[in-house]
């Protein structure tokens, strides 16, 4: 029997409920629903998971602040900012796990319970600074001096904010057994933590050895219970990384959860922001190989987005919400213009400017356009139905080596994570097509007297058949290839383009055979629809 094609299986971190999402927590959002569907483009089975961090202190505070209880903050967050943001961004999520789930605490339950029976959890005290931003004790180079109200204290240097002295009895997992194997694990995994910065960061920070690692609290109660002594709670961080392996069926007795498990696991890529990759890259490859299960295949730290000069925070209120973005420019743009604009891995500023630059130049005037185009002209020459093309000139052969070449490229790309680059590889047969058009002027060819009959109609099987037929196959590619990115305007191009009828629903098109001309038949039917990407007045400067 063959062997069935294993499941790409991507997560994102899941949030704080905290706050409200801003465009930072969709910025990741995004990337891993543009991989997932890239994926699920390719025909491969795909999972995607994305979820909500509930307990812990930040959270408690918060609840507490607003005069309410944590569960309640959470299901309130949850049910009006968290889930709601996934349909504004287009979002094709398969599950969406809470940490306040039954599946989950049972499972975490059932987890640690099996790490401390293997002798890998033990009772000690601890005392030293700890970021209730972070959630996590700091070392001392993890701290930097303070400025302005915080002038003269040491403080987090993610959160800009004081940490403060803790002194516990806790239980501890033996973290510094793992230094060595985890060393060797990315050294026989060169792509496991990525980009190379990333890596770098990481191997030198094992490398200075590991502390065992206090994994669990008294001294306040939202969080899940440790099972063999419950005056204590779960260290946030150990119960959140987990529901990567309880959403998908770990330690689960149903059937059904221990088959999903088994056909999802090991997820393929943890996407995360580089604010915590230690966690991904390091406690998390350390508690699965603790309790003896299989790695993940990479975790991916992108960078942050920043505002002036500082990572958009939802405690520093920096936070743009991201309805405020697709509000105006919709979904596609705003899913377009963060991979487009950013090198996946680095930091990137956002800028209104910028956005309606990139709108107007690449989506409203480069492709949007592009597409009408061709449509209006198929309309007018030929009734709206392809016709059979002629000849094809080195120029044709040309636009469809560009086609054939972007394909490629896209595809390794995406293998890389290298987003951005996978939308200018795209792009370069937006350009090219373009170009074509503008060399060939169809609309001159239109009336050499050769191509038209004695009624004054366009005939198929000449030079303007061939260069409209060519660029509806460049605009069929388009329309594959684009439909990771922005899903809502290559599905509008493949209904416009007729192809459903004639080649199947775009959701079904092999990525591979994206590049491939010659797929709509003479006949297809092409109708101008609503232009995709309209011209949007420049936002008031803000
Ligand atoms: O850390 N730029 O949750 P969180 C880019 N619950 N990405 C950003 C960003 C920015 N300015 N701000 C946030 C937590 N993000 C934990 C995770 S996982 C087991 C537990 C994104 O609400 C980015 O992905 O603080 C970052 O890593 C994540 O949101 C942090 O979200
Ligand atoms: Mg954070």
């Amino acid at each position: 029997m063959p062997e069935a094609t294993p499941t790409f299986y991507l997560t994102t971190p899941i949030y704080y409920v905290n706050d409200a999402p801003h465009i930072g927590h969709a910025y990741t959002t995004v990337a891993a629903d543009v991989i997932t569907r890239w994926h699920r483009q390719r025909q491969e089975p795909v999972w995607f998971l994305t979820g909500t961090d509930e307990h812990g202190q930040k959270v408690m505070r918060t609840a507490e602040a607003n005069g309410t209880s944590p569960q309640e903050w959470a299901d309130r967050l949850v049910e009006t900012a968290w889930k709601p943001v996934l349909k504004t961004l287009d979002v094709r999520n398969d599950d969406f796990i809470r940490t306040t789930q039954e599946r989950h605490e049972t499972r975490v339950q059932a987890f640690i319970q099996d790490l401390y029976d293997k002798g890998e959890i033990y009772a000690g005290s601890y005392e030293g600074p700890y970021c209730v931003g972070c959630e996590e004790y700091k070392l001392p180079g993890d701290l930097v001096d303070g400025t302005g109200e915080y002038e003269g204290i040491k403080v987090c240097a993610i959160h800009g904010i004081p940490v403060e002295m803790l002194s516990e009895e806790n239980y501890f997992f033996r973290m510094s057994a793992y230094t060595q194997r985890l060393l060797d694990f990315y050294e026989a995994n060169p792509t496991f933590v990525q980009p190379p910065s990333a890596r770098n960061e990481v191997i030198s920070f094992v490398k200075q050895g590991l502390q065992d690692l206090s994994i669990s609290r008294n001294t306040f109660d939202w969080g899940i219970p440790i099972p063999w002594d419950t005056s204590h709670v779960l260290y946030v961080w150990f119960d959140a990384l987990l529901n990567y392996a309880t959403a998908v069926g770990l330690d689960s007795d149903d059937p059904a959860d221990k088959e999903q498990f088994a056909r999802t696991w090991p997820p393929s890529v943890h996407l995360v922001g580089k604010d915590i990759l230690r966690f991904h890259a390091v406690i998390w490859p350390a508690m699965l190989m603790a309790a003896g299960l299989p790695l993940p295949g990479q975790v991916f730290a992108h960078g942050w987005l920043l505002v002036g000069g500082e990572k958009m925070s939802k405690s520093k209120l920096t936070g743009i919400a991201p309805s405020s973005i697709i509000d105006t420019f919709g979904s596609d743009a705003f899913r377009f213009y963060f991979l487009r604009a950013i090198v996946f891995g680095q930091d990137g500023s956002f800028s209104w400017e910028d956005l309606h630059a990139r709108y107007t130049a690449e989506l409203a005037n480069g492709f949007g356009n592009l597409a009408s185009r061709v449509a209006a002209m198929i309309g007018k020459y030929f009734g709206g139905t392809l016709p059979d093309a002629g000849p094809l000139t080195p120029a044709e052969e040309h636009v469809a080596a560009v086609a054939a070449r972007a394909a490629v490229d896209a595809e390794a790309a995406i293998d890389r994570l290298a987003l951005n680059e996978a939308i200018a590889a795209i792009w370069t047969l937006v350009e090219t097509t373009n170009g074509y058009l503008t060399e060939q002027e169809p609309w001159k060819v239109a009336k050499d007297p050769a191509e038209v009959d004695a009624a004054g109609a366009s005939v198929p099987g000449g030079r303007l058949a061939t260069i409209l037929v060519t660029a509806a196959e460049a605009l069929r590619a388009l329309a594959v290839l684009l439909a990771p990115v922005i899903p809502k305007a290559a599905e509008a191009l493949w209904e416009s383009l007729g192809a459903e009828p004639v080649l199947g629903p775009l959701a079904a098109q092999p990525v591979a055979d994206a590049g491939r001309f010659g797929q709509l038949p003479a006949g297809t039917v092409v109708t101008k629809g609503a232009s995709l990407f309209p011209r949007i007045e420049e936002p008031a400067a803000s």
